[in-house]
């Protein structure tokens, strides 16, 4: 068993360590940008695979790793399971189309409700104690799953029909725009100070420095990861102003109720 994730701030990377912590603490998680990775998903037969949803769909860097490795999913039995803010619809769903159309075999689906990534907008910043509560819930949904799975019984989250009407309604028809290729609305302002973190953080390689000076090449994943970690909040993507940067470590340390 291997678990291959895209995670910007940090949601979906805890989301499936933990869970394959609970149900095979044997199996590895690895990123999917890390050199190599392809070799670990030949090597197993279980694949976890996990991503942020991106406007009730699969990110598109997501869904491009799958198409150009369309070869290594014959005979894999894939659970597929997604991050996300509010609502996905049938976000595992859309994952598991495109893996069964390369021979891929569906043991389920999940999705979990995390903080959310974009913290440019104002109108999806919750309180912080907010999102302490929903890591928190998170986890115990996590734990029961993965309890679940363990028995050899498998969640169908976001897998069936309605669950599919929902994704395409809900948000995939309005926003579909956005997820057919890799954005080119990253934006870096005049307070970046060229310290090159964005640059070595970028799942993508999108970032270059460049004599001082943050270079964009029209490749971005919208996975809000140098977002959330510029030290100068220099750059932005859907919103113009960065209002709190949102990472999973800040919403770990869980109050007591
Ligand atoms: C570009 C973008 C689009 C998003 N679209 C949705 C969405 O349609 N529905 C939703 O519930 N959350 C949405 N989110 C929130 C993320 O799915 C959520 O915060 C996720 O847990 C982030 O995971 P990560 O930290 O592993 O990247 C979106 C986030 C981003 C950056």
């Amino acid at each position: 068993m291997v678990g291959i994730y895209l995670s910007g701030t940090g949601n979906t990377k805890h989301c499936l360590t933990y869970l394959l912590e609970i149900v095979d603490p044997d199996a590895k998680a690895y990123p999917i940008e890390m050199d190599g990775v392809v070799e670990k998903i030949k090597e197993s037969d279980v694949v976890f695979l996990a991503f942020p949803t991106q406007f009730s769909n699969v990110p598109y860097m997501v869904k491009d790793f799958i198409r150009k490795n369309s070869q290594i999913w014959q005979g894999k039995k894939v659970f597929c399971m997604t991050t996300m803010g509010a609502f996905s619809g049938d976000g595992a769903g859309c994952a598991a189309r495109v893996l069964k159309k390369y021979g891929a075999s569906i043991l389920g689906g999940l999705h979990v409700k995390m903080p959310d990534a974009v913290c440019d907008s104002k109108m999806l910043k919750k309180p912080l104690s907010e999102n302490q509560r929903i890591v928190k819930e998170a986890d115990e949904k996590i734990e029961k799953i993965g309890r679940e799975i363990k028995d050899g019984k498998y969640p169908k989250d976001g897998l069936g029909f309605v669950a599919h009407v929902a994704g395409l309604m809900g948000q995939r028809l309005w926003f579909y725009n956005k997820t057919t290729d890799y954005s080119s609305k990253l934006k870096i302002s005049d307070a970046c100070v060229g310290c090159g973190l964005c640059t070595r953080n970028c799942p993508m390689h999108n970032l270059k420095l460049e004599n001082g000076k943050v270079l964009i090449h029209g490749q971005c994943a919208m996975c809000y990861r140098c977002i959330s970690t510029c030290p100068q909040k220099a750059i932005t993507l859907l919103g113009k102003e960065v209002f709190e940067q949102s990472r999973y470590e800040k919403y770990a340390v869980h109050t007591e109720t």
